[in-house]
């Protein structure tokens, strides 16, 4: 039996619609929740990256603030620009888009975003929080994988969680993120002896590798939801997943496609803390 193909595209234009018309009443208010997007040299994927984030932007009412700076900024710049950011009150959240030129120290520049503009969710305070299990930013990317799990109905609660890849921004936040759904969790990695048999064990299969059929059909366990967090670009150009899409659609319950899976849905979380920043930062109390 084919999988039910999870429309990442379709929840995340969902998401930004709430998110529209929530913007509309809190203009009513006074507020104006506006993103800095931080864009240093000209790395052809990144520059995508950033146009479709200011894209999202403009059409859901959130003011974006770009700073394409060149490659040849230097540290002590870039911490100044952040430093700026972060004293400008039309700000509510910064993004630096990763990864950054040679030589610059992204953990040095991540860490000097302040936690109350950490829209990305990568700093210390919003992992401690999400460890701690309490109300935070949530990455954007494990966030909109679990809004895609919850938009089709799959309660992770009780069910066994394979997640294939470990990086801080991906694999062990979204980890987290599915135990608080009382799922059991294992996290596989490049040192991991038996992927295929771990991940064969899987009710919901998460892939955050980066290496295009790092998941072939014969990994999927039958009726399994694949979720596919893998973007990577073919010899011939194709972006593609993780997954060997059209292998695993055959065994899988469920499967994201990719594109038009988390791509879109990270997008949309980004513009979900963005308005979870600017009420923050108008004293308005958030439910998260
Ligand atoms: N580079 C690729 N994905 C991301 C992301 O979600 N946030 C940032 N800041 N950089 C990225």
């Amino acid at each position: 039996m084919a999988a039910q193909l999870i429309d990442g595209k379709k929840v995340a234009a969902d998401i930004r619609a709430k998110l529209k018309i929530e913007i509309e009443e809190l203009k009513s208010k006074g507020i104006h929740p506006g993103l800095a997007v931080v864009l240093v040299g000209e790395n052809p994927a990144s520059q995508k990256y950033v146009a479709s984030k200011e894209k999202a932007c403009a059409e859901i009412g959130v003011a974006s603030f770009a700073h394409k700076i060149p490659a040849t900024t230097t540290q002590p710049e870039l911490i100044k620009l952040i430093d700026q950011l972060n004293n400008d009150t039309k700000v509510d959240g910064i993004l630096v888009q990763l990864p950054l030129p040679k030589g610059l120290d992204e953990k040095e520049v991540m860490n000097r975003i302040s936690p109350a503009k950490d829209v990305d969710g990568f700093g210390p305070e919003a992992l401690g929080k999400l460890v701690l299990d309490e109300p935070g930013f949530v990455a954007c990317t494990p966030h909109g994988a679990m809004k895609m799990i919850e938009a089709y109905g799959i309660d992770p609660k009780g069910k066994h969680a394979v997640i294939v890849g470990r990086s801080v921004i991906v694999g062990k936040p979204l980890a987290l993120l599915l135990l608080r759904k009382h799922a059991t969790v294992t996290i596989c990695h490049s040192r991991t002896p038996n992927l295929k048999e771990e991940c064969l064990r899987a009710d919901i299969l998460c892939a955050a590798v980066g290496k295009a059929k790092t998941i072939t059909g014969d990994m999927v366990k039958e009726g399994a939801a694949v979720i596919d967090i893998g973007i990577n670009v073919t010899p011939e150009g194709k972006i593609v997943g993780d997954v060997d899409f059209d292998a695993a659609k055959e065994r899988a319950g469920y499967i994201t496609p990719v594109p038009g899976g988390a791509g879109p849905m990270t997008i949309a979380m980004l513009m979900y803390n963005t308005v979870l920043a600017a009420k923050m930062a108008a004293g308005m109390k958030v439910d998260i």
